[in-house]
């Protein structure tokens, strides 16, 4: 009883983790407006742009929601956040910190 419990929670568990697992990938697809500003690999050329590359994952999506939200906001950065989905911001950030 207890072990097939234990089964029943662990699938649960692998089951939501790989619904909610960041595809860096298909941030690096969409990533490709980003870096206009942000560079390629996430390394900005302009000295007010900041440099994306390297950042912690749980960061960066906190500031997309952030501008996706209106709570913090930027004349250029707020009009690319409006459109991201939860999985972009999420496949995004994955891909930008892996860099
Ligand atoms: C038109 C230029 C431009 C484009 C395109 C752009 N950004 Fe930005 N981004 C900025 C600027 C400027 C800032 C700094 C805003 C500020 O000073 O608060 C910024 C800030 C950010 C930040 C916050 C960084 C930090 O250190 O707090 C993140 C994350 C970010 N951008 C991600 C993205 C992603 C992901 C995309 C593509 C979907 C994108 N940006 C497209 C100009 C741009």
């Amino acid at each position: 009883m207890k072990s097939s419990l234990f089964v029943l929670l662990t699938a649960l568990l692998f089951a939501s983790s790989s619904v909610l697992a960041a595809d860096a990938a298909a941030g690096k697809a969409k990533s490709v407006i980003c870096a206009a500003c942000h560079g390629p690999s996430g390394v900005s050329v302009n000295p007010i742009w900041p440099n994306l590359a390297g950042q912690k994952e749980q960061y960066l999506a906190k500031q997309l929601k952030d501008f996706r939200a209106g709570t913090r906001k930027d004349p250029l950065m707020s009009a690319q956040a409006a459109a991201l989905s939860d999985a972009d911001i999420a496949n995004l950030a994955a891909y930008f910190s892996s860099k």
